[in-house]
């Protein structure tokens, strides 16, 4: 790239960004799970995020989601560039950070339409939450949703009847509820079905057309059937990234996956 081109370049990727990480460093009891941590995303990105037991992937999540609070470096936020490291947990999810955790936390004994109506609602401002009597907008808002992940006909039925799969599309269903500009997923493939693998493959990538997303996962096949970028995480650090074909092929990172 020549000089003009770059400098063309630099202020698009800028303004592009979402997510910024930088020299991000945390210690437990003085073991570095992340040391000094480099990672950004864009406005409309999905990528994996990949690298084997302890490598740092859930204390990344946490960082970000501000549970975790680093011990030094950065994490800036969205076109106003906002340390994410001043923020709360909740002032983080209001900001648009959305998290999904392993445990699917539905409630069980109310319908699929009713759950995602609960999330819509709990999107709203407080105030708001005490006189919310939906409208036909919440509602076609919820069919809306349903299709997106995949459960439009099976609405009236009860959560706690559905598999686990659906459990966890309908759990990303509340979150997209929410309109999160970034949604953090941390092993969704876990106890699914080939089949039901697949299908949350097709869910995220939508999801991703709109916002960023980031998946944390094991499952190699899943994240080819993701086809985006692949971030390998070792020992707290950026190993390799790129596609899921390069980063396979980096000797470090064949190294680590098949040990030394
Ligand atoms: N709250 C914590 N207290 C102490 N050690 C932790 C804590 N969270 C994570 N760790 C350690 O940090 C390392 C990275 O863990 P984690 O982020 O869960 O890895 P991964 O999700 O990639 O498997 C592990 O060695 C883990 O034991
Ligand atoms: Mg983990």
């Amino acid at each position: 790239m020549n000089a003009a081109a770059a400098a063309a370049a630099t202020p698009a990727a800028r303004k592009d960004r979402l997510l910024e990480v930088s020299g991000v460093s945390v210690s437990f009891d003085g073991f570095k799970a992340i040391n000094n941590l480099s990672f950004s995303i864009g406005k409309a990105e999905l990528r994996a995020v990949i690298g084997p037991n302890g490598a740092g992937k859930t204390t990344f999540m946490d960082i970000v989601t501000g549970k975790t609070r680093p011990d030094e470096g950065r994490v800036i936020w969205g076109d106003r560039s906002i340390s994410l490291l001043r923020m709360n947990e909740a002032k983080i999810a209001q900001a648009g950070v959305g998290r999904k955790f392993q445990r699917p936390t539905v409630f069980e004994d109310q319908s699929v339409f009713d759950n995602l109506l609960m999330a819509l609602r709990n999107a709203r401002s407080a105030w708001s939450v005490l006189f919310y009597r939906p409208t036909d907008e919440d509602r076609a808002r919820v069919v809306t949703l349903a299709e997106e992940i995949g459960l439009d006909s099976q609405l009236a039925r009860k959560s706690g009847e559905l598999s686990h799969g659906q459990k966890q599309w309908l759990e990303i269903g509340m979150l997209l509820a929410q309109e999160p500009q970034l949604l953090l997923v941390d092993e969704p493939a876990a106890g699914m079905t080939p089949a039901e693998r697949e299908h949350t493959t097709d869910i995220l990538k939508e999801a991703a057309k709109t916002r960023a997303v980031v998946v944390v996962e094991h499952d190699m096949e899943f994240v080819r059937r993701l086809e985006c970028k692949v971030t390998v995480l070792h020992e707290g650090s950026v190993l390799a990234e790129g596609s899921l074909d390069h980063v396979t092929k980096n000797e470090q990172v064949i190294e680590v996956y098949l040990g030394r």
